[in-house]
């Protein structure tokens, strides 16, 4: 396989389920690889473990707000897992995109667990505050102009953090992800898609020149990134 050049950032490349023309059946079944890919790639039990479940409490709910949520997938987990320690942790995954939204409240019901189809300037608009708000895979989506809404829409909605975790990319992480999915995911779009979305991810330091002050970056394995900002007054 031809590796593309990943000197910059290929941000006019398409990812196939974007597209509103994109073949369903796929569609769905990749928003059930995102499960599986999510779970082995995208570190949110750590960040989960290291980042927010030390501000859960037994007692007083918390609330966090997944933006960009797909699937559901990174929603339902951190739902599961604040139950299973018997945290009180109310999720709320918005995504725009009708197919998405359709996907993710068909899934079973967790308790805690809910579904908006909306944009983060939405819950701006209507005065919504979260304790934390995250997203996965949604920084490289989306143009600079976007990105820096999205941090201000974060800023606005958050109490104590917001943790934006995204891949990072390199030539390693292409590489490896071709590597990784050459014998899976033929019935959906995960791999194609991958492979576009690490072309159009950040790599830490072109992340770190476009945020404003006061927003962090680290880097983590494999590839990722965490964006996160923490109020002053958190
Ligand atoms: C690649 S998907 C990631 C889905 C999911 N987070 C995951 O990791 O499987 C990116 C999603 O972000 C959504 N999105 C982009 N900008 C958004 C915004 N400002 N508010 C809410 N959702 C947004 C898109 O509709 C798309 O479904």
């Amino acid at each position: 396989m031809a590796l593309p050049s990943l000197r910059v950032r290929a941000h006019g490349a398409v990812e196939i389920m974007d597209s509103p023309f994109c073949d369903p059946a796929m569609l769905t079944r990749t928003y059930q690889d995102f499960r599986v890919v999510n779970a082995l790639v995208s570190g949110w039990w750590g960040i989960y473990r290291r980042s927010i479940r030390p501000d859960l409490s037994t007692t007083t709910e918390m609330t966090l707000l997944d933006v960009g949520s797909g699937g559901g997938d990174v929603s339902r987990a951190l739902a599961r897992w604040a139950m299973r320690d018997g945290l009180r942790l109310a999720v709320t995954g918005i995504d725009p995109d009708a197919r998405a939204h359709v996907f993710a409240t068909s899934q079973p019901k967790i308790a805690g667990l809910s579904f908006r189809r909306a944009l983060s300037s939405d819950l701006v608009a209507e005065g919504a505050r979260f304790d934390f708000v995250v997203s996965n895979h949604v920084l490289h989506h989306l143009s600079v102009a976007e990105l820096k809404g999205l941090l201000v829409d974060s800023e606005d909605l958050v109490r104590r953090r917001v943790l934006h975790a995204d891949l990072e990319r390199s030539n390693h992480a292409y590489l490896g992800f071709a590597a990784a999915t050459t014998p899976f995911f033929r019935h959906s779009y995960i791999r194609p898609d991958g492979l576009t979305s690490i072309r159009r991810s950040y790599t830490a330091t072109e992340l770190r020149a476009v945020v404003p002050a006061g927003w962090t970056v680290s880097r983590g394995l494999p590839s990722r990134l965490v964006l996160g900002w923490t109020p002053p007054d958190a």
